[in-house]
């Protein structure tokens, strides 16, 4: 299982030092864009991802898109240089065409569900994405509890993916903590994301070991 710390969650104005404490602790870097329309939050922008992409070289950028149009904006996070970009179901954009979007760039496509989201609303998908996302919180902001429904979708698409000899990844994001983590692992997770846990704590490595164990 792998950690995919979440910066939501930091002081902005500190960010590149929150990174250096931890790029060299993990594989994954989550970060979170918003469009304020989609949730009612907003956050990053390609410029970020493109910015932060030369400070962290060797990390893999795990670009979460809760933005209304995710299609319009493909082209600038591929380019800016994500590796994963994950979209969600629920936005306006056509799934098909978005998934074909982000592997014309080379890049691994993700594709999450809310927290009121049943698997079965992208069984259509599932064969052709790099990674599906579970929400176990509702989207726009950190630091929320962890809904355990989560932990039943982690396991269908475990048994789906067993099952078809599907190749996606299986991400879990929101309230992921030292607790929460076991309900996930026992349920087949490969990548946590772990925003206010991981980041908000004054030893970060000894979180992401706490994670891990
Ligand atoms: C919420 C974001 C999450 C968030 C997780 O909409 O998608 O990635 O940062 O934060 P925690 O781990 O604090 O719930
Ligand atoms: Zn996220």
């Amino acid at each position: 299982m792998e950690v995919s710390p979440s910066i939501l969650t930091c002081d902005f104005s500190n960010l590149k030092n929150d990174l250096e404490d931890i790029k060299n602790l993990v594989k994954y870097i989550h970060i979170d864009v918003m469009d304020g329309d989609f949730v009612p939050n907003l956050t990053f922008g390609p410029k970020f991802v493109k910015d932060f992409r030369g400070y962290c070289p060797q990390n893999i950028f795990d670009v979460h898109l809760m933005i209304s149009n995710p299609l319009k904006y493909i082209k600038n996070f591929a380019e800016a240089g994500s590796d994963i970009i994950t979209f969600h179901v629920e936005s306006k954009s056509p799934v098909q065409e978005t998934i074909k979007e982000i592997k014309s760039y080379g890049k691994l496509a993700g594709l999450s569900i809310k927290p009121k989201t049943e698997v079965s609303a992208i069984k259509d998908y599932l064969a052709d994405l790099d990674l599906v996302l579970v929400m176990s919180v509702e989207p726009g902001f950190g630091g929320q509890k962890f809904m355990p429904n989560a932990v039943d979708k982690i396991k269908e698409l475990y048994d789906l993916r067993k099952k078809n000899g599907y190749n996606y990844l299986i991400e879990v994001d929101g309230g992921v903590n030292d607790e929460t983590v076991k309900l996930c692992k026992d349920a087949g997770i490969d990548i946590v994301v772990a925003g206010s846990y991981v980041m908000n704590a004054e030893n970060r490595k000894e979180r992401i070991d706490n994670l891990l164990k």
